[in-house]
């Protein structure tokens, strides 16, 4: 099994007049065969919950912890070959490549992890599913947001990652969209073992959660575990 886990984590941004404590002794686990939600309103601390889970920035203090080993301050080039094998992000602001085609975002993905890439089939029925097989030729620029945050979950998902840490990735969807997308996630972590973490203010993903957090002010508690 999979597992990753924050304890007692802290984060606090500005100095001394204008700090901002966005996380206060946040304890939180993720499992891999579960999806995993995070719900909080806007600024309660979603994006910076989520980014030091996956070693995009680093904690004030608490520890950051990945299938039982220590992952927090763990920097440089052992760091970065670790999240690329093994942490997916479908990040809040989408992350496209602008001068790259959506098929190209995905092979982009080939020049750097070498081994282990997920296989075509398995790939293909996931670009079937989130409806983006028509536009594999298109620029972002010429892509709807809705579009575009189909297409960075395709690309988190390309790279066949034990977590997929996902930021907001139903935001731009209509209902029957987020129903979908909903459930392939749900079948990601169920059938393929991943652990999928989504923070959002989407209460419509509700039913497809193993494992609820509230998060309100920097502050966590379990709702359904
Ligand atoms: N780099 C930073 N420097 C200073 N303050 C920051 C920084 N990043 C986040 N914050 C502050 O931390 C708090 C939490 O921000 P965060 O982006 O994690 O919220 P969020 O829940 O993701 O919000 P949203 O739903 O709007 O995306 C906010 O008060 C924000 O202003
Ligand atoms: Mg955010």
């Amino acid at each position: 099994m999979q597992k990753l886990e924050l304890k007692k984590v802290n984060k606090i941004f500005g100095a001394k007049s204008n700090q901002v404590q966005a996380l206060k002794e946040v304890n939180f686990e993720a499992r891999s065969g579960e999806v995993t939600l995070i719900l909080g309103p806007s600024g309660s601390g979603k994006s910076t919950l989520l980014t030091i889970l996956g070693g995009l920035q680093q904690p004030t203090s608490g520890e950051v912890w990945i299938n039982g080993e220590r992952f927090d301050g763990k920097k440089g080039k052992a760091a970065d070959a670790f999240r690329l094998d093994h942490i997916g992000f479908v990040l809040q602001s989408y992350s496209l490549v602008p001068y790259l085609t959506v098929n190209d975002q995905f092979t982009l993905v080939d020049k750097v992890k070498k081994t282990g890439q997920i296989d075509k089939q398995t790939f293909q029925g996931y670009i079937d599913r989130l409806g983006i097989d028509k536009l594999r030729h298109k620029f972002p620029g010429e892509l709807s947001g809705g579009q575009s945050q189909r297409a960075a979950i395709a690309r988190a998902l390309y790279a066949n990652p034990d977590f997929i840490l996902a930021d907001e990735p139903t935001a731009a969807l209509d209902s029957e969209r987020v129903a979908e997308v909903g459930q392939l996630f749900k079948d990601i972590a169920e059938k393929a073992e991943k652990a999928v973490v989504i923070v959002t203010h989407d209460l419509r993903l509700r039913e497809k959660a193993d494992r609820i957090y509230q998060l309100v002010d920097g502050q966590i508690t379990i709702e359904k575990s």
